[in-house]
């Protein structure tokens, strides 16, 4: 069975100063590739600091959303070339505060996982129900329709799930191990490839140092995808640790 090596990314939205410059200084050092892949989403603006600023032979950079188009008339957009020419990796998309923030449909979340693809990033795709999905008991039902939905044809290797229930981003209240991990296995099985062994999929919502090992425990967890509490290097360093 592929070993999944277990992938912490900090995704920082729209935070991150260049005139706080000891913001990006408090990373130099503070992250160790301890087996883990480490990935940080800072916003374009501070791409090019981290370049070279962290250490290791697994850390990768992340960019923000692309466009779904190639380069072109299309203003405010980036693309996914664009992210690959100032060195990101990867690219989250799908994420609920642009779903629900933006409007943005699973099939434009496809279109731009596509985009980023063909341009040789991984995209990092998002999916995850409403508080009223979950307590209707549509949670599975509504999360497995997002990712029929939202995943263009690609390897497992190519791409990362990263499950994020609405519900637990930004409130403090995480999902449990067991709902994660129910909800997890069930992405899993419902991965079309017989690669399914190979899909990384992350936890994201609300995960804090306090509740990560429980969470990083569970068979079909393979890392989280963490908003809040990235933004502090010393707290991101001790979730990469504890993965
Ligand atoms: O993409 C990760 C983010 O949505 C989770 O945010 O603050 O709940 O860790 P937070």
């Amino acid at each position: 069975m592929p070993i999944r090596r277990p992938l912490i990314a900090g995704n920082w939205k729209m935070n991150g100063r260049l005139a706080d410059g000891a913001w990006v200084e408090h990373f130099r050092g503070a992250l160790t590739a301890s087996g883990t892949d480490i990935l940080v989403c800072p916003p374009a603006t501070l791409l090019h600091h981290f370049a070279t600023l962290l250490p290791g032979d697994a850390i990768a950079l992340g960019g923000q959303d692309c466009s779904p188009e190639p380069d072109g008339a299309h203003t405010g957009d980036i693309s996914a070339g664009m992210l690959k020419d100032v060195g990101c990796s990867h690219v989250i998309v799908g994420h609920s505060e642009r779903r629900d923030g933006h409007g943005e449909s699973s099939e434009l979340v496809r279109r731009k996982a596509g985009a980023a693809l063909r341009e040789g990033l991984v995209p990092i795709i998002c999916i995850g129900e409403q508080l009223e999905d979950r307590e209707a008991g549509r949670a599975i039902e509504t999360v497995l329709a997002q990712l029929a939905g939202s995943v263009p044809e690609a390897g497992a290797d190519e791409l990362v799930i990263a499950y994020e229930p609405v519900w637990a981003i930004g409130t403090g209240r995480s999902a449990g191990p067991e709902e994660a991990q129910e909800m997890h296995a069930a992405i899993r099985a419902a991965w079309p490839g017989d690669d399914r062994e190979g899909l990384r999929i992350l936890y994201g919502g609300s995960v804090k140092p306090e509740n990560a090992q429980a969470l990083l425990a569970c068979p079909d967890i393979d890392g989280a995808l963490v908003g809040g509490a990235s933004l502090d290097p010393h707290v991101f360093a001790r979730l990469v640790n504890l993965s």
